[in-house]
Formats: structure tokens, sequence, C-alpha cells
């Protein structure tokens, strides 16, 4: 049911702060601070590499967990859509474990990819949102989200939900393999349950970005520009916007600009640049600069501290509180969901059945 809300879309955009603090309540221990996952046969510590696979939405968490695997655990992470997978021939060493995300847990692809590991001699963890889905009866190591039904076809909550379980199993495997002490790790959960709050924070800003959307639903073309791990970010505000606004947009590693997409640039392009304040920060300004040089009209989304040193000449700006590196993937989904469904508002768009789309995809 949609209660108050208007669409599927927007209540679960809103729901993000309660079921985010479901999944993590079921992954992390608040009497310690640490992380608990379910019993697994395999010892993680051995793990040498980690095979992501996943599509869509599903796949941005797991390019954003590839920065956590390595970060904290010093994981290599080789990660690829699942529709690209088998046909690589993808070099799998015995008992390698690899990792397959959806929200669906019925993806052909990425299932299909899961029996190609599981032949291959890879144990598998499965992080899915739908319990009783086939994902997750094949997996050795079943890592649930607990975002509850998913309705609209774009995904939101499943999305921020599969990032707070990753983080907390980049952590225990950083743990696992010795790269992370008792103290860094509690202070990594106490980064993760803070996550709710600042998605609260987040999502007080509707109003703000409902204002904005005008200014974009206009527009042929959008680009959103990202550095590090909100590279995926992009990716992910890029394919929301195309998904239930039909504007054709695309996501860019922020360094990446000037090796091409730059020439796209003029007065008609809104340019979405996502950017905590960090030691990224200078880095994706300047290449920010590179745009507004060229016309592009630049909406900037950070926090205080970044919008202070860089908004000027921007056309907008949307405040996220500050937050921690770990959780910022988390908050400023919110913001890239929201644009995207006020800018389909304004289109008039059907937001939670976008044209040519089914929620879960059972074809490869
Ligand atoms: O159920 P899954 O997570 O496996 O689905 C993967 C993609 O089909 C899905 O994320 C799709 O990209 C969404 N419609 C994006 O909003």
């Amino acid at each position: 049911e949609k209660g108050n809300y208007r669409h599927f879309m927007q209540k679960e955009i809103f729901e993000q702060p309660t079921v985010v603090a479901q999944t993590l309540s079921s992954y992390l221990r608040r009497s310690d601070n640490s992380v608990a996952l379910p019993q697994f046969d395999v010892d993680l510590s051995t793990i040498r590499r980690l095979t992501i696979v996943a599509c869509g939405t599903s796949y941005y968490a797991g390019m954003v967990a590839k920065y956590w695997f390595e970060h904290f655990a010093r994981l290599p992470v080789d990660i690829d859509v699942a529709s690209e997978f088998r046909y690589r021939d993808p070099v799998l060493e015995e008992g390698g474990l690899a990792l397959f995300i959806s929200q669906s847990g019925e993806t052909a692809d990425t299932l299909a990819a899961l029996r190609h590991c599981r032949k291959e001699g890879q144990k598998i963890a499965v992080v899915v949102n739908v319990p009783t889905s086939t994902m997750a009866r094949e997996a050795d190591l079943l890592l649930p989200t607990h975002a509850g039904p998913e309705i609209g076809v774009a995904s939101t909550k499943a999305f921020t939900c599969q990032l707070a379980v990753l983080g907390a199993l980049a952590a225990h495997m950083a743990v696992e393999k010795g790269r992370m002490s008792r103290e860094e790790e509690q202070e990594v959960v106490r980064h993760l349950l803070e996550a709710p709050a600042a998605l609260n924070a987040a999502l007080d800003h509707d109003d703000d970005i409902a204002a904005m959307a005008h200014l974009i639903a206009p527009a042929r073309d959008v680009l959103y520009l990202g550095r590090g791990q909100d590279y995926p970010l992009a990716l992910e505000g890029a394919l929301k916007l195309k998904e239930i606004s039909y504007i054709h947009a695309e996501g860019y590693a922020s360094g990446e600009m000037k090796h091409g997409p730059i020439a796209l640039i003029d007065e008609q392009v809104p340019v979405i640049v996502i950017a905590p304040s960090g030691p990224l920060f200078d880095k994706t300004v300047s290449n920010m600069e590179e745009v507004r040089a060229r016309g592009g009209q630049v909406v900037l989304i950070s926090d205080s501290k970044g919008l202070e040193q860089a908004s000027e000449g921007c056309i907008a700006t949307i405040e996220m509180p500050e937050v921690h590196p770990l959780i910022a993937p988390l908050v400023y989904a919110v913001p890239v969901q929201l644009l995207a469904y006020h800018v389909a508002l304004v289109k008039g768009t059907d937001v939670d059945q976008p044209r040519n789309l089914a929620k879960s995809v059972t074809v490869e």
C-alpha cells in the first residue's frame, strides 16, 4: 500500500532510514559495536580474491563495495555486470568467493553467473532482498537485506540496504584477514549506525530538490560526475533519471570528462556533480570548473563545507549533512533518487511502471 505517498517509489525512498536501520541491526551487534554475520562454512581469512557480479543498480552497489573491500580488507576485487561475466571466460581460483547482489534474487543473468561460479568451484555469497528467491536458496552465505517488498521498478531502498550489508561484510572481512583492529571495527560500526539519521537529514531536502527539478526537466541530456566511491553514485543517478524520466543521462568518473565527454558540454546540458568534502573534493571541483568554463550548468551536491568552497556559479546546489566517507554513498543516493523522481513528476511519466521495463528481468 502507498499510504500517503503518491507513488511506491516515493514511499520507498522515504522508507530508507527505517529499512537501513532494520538491515543494520541484523548485522551489527550494538552491545560491543561489532559485526556479526550468519554462520558460514568458509574461513574468510583464507579468501584471496573476491568476484562480484550483479546487474543495474545492484551492480553499482557492488562497485561502491569494491572500494570498501579493497580499502578495509586489502582484498583484490573483480567486478562485472552479469550479462558480460560468463562470456569473458573469467579466471576463478578453486575455493574463491563469488558475491552476487540482487534485489529480486531472480535476475536471469545474475543467476546464470552464480551457477557458473558454483560449477567452477566458487563459494557463493548472496546479498538479496527477497528471502524466498532462487538466489537465496542457492547461496552458501545468505546475506539478506531487510528493505521489505520493493514495488517501484526503479530500485531505491534495496540499493541503500545493499550498501549497509556490504559495508558490514567489508569490515568483517577486514577483521578476519587481520587488516582491521577491534577498535577500528568498532569505529566502522559506529559510523554505519549513523546512516539512518543521516538519511533522514538528506530526505529533509525533498522540497529543494522538487523546486530544482524544473531546471532539469527540459534538458535533452544530463551528465552526472563523481570520483572514487562517488563515481558509482554518478552512474546510479544517471540510471535513475533515464529509467523514469526518459531523459538521456550518463554518469562519468569526474577525471574522465576531459577525455571526451566534455565535448558535449554547452548551456543546454545540466551536469550534476556528486562531491562530498574530503580528500577528493578539490580534484572534482577542478573538473567542475572545466565544465563551467564551457557553459555547463552545474548542480553541486555536497555538504556545507563543500558548498561554501565551490557553489559559486552553480545553477543550483543540494546540501547534504556532513558524514563519514563510509556512509556517504548511502546518503548521496537520496538526492539522486529524489531528483529523478521529481523530474519524472514534472515530465508526467509513469514513475512506478516506466515503459519497456520490468521489475525483475528473468530473461538473459
Ligand atoms: O533484482 P536485481 O537487483 O537483480 O535487479 C537488477 C536490475 O535489473 C535493477 O537494479 C534495475 O537496474 C533497476 N530497475 C534500476 O533501478
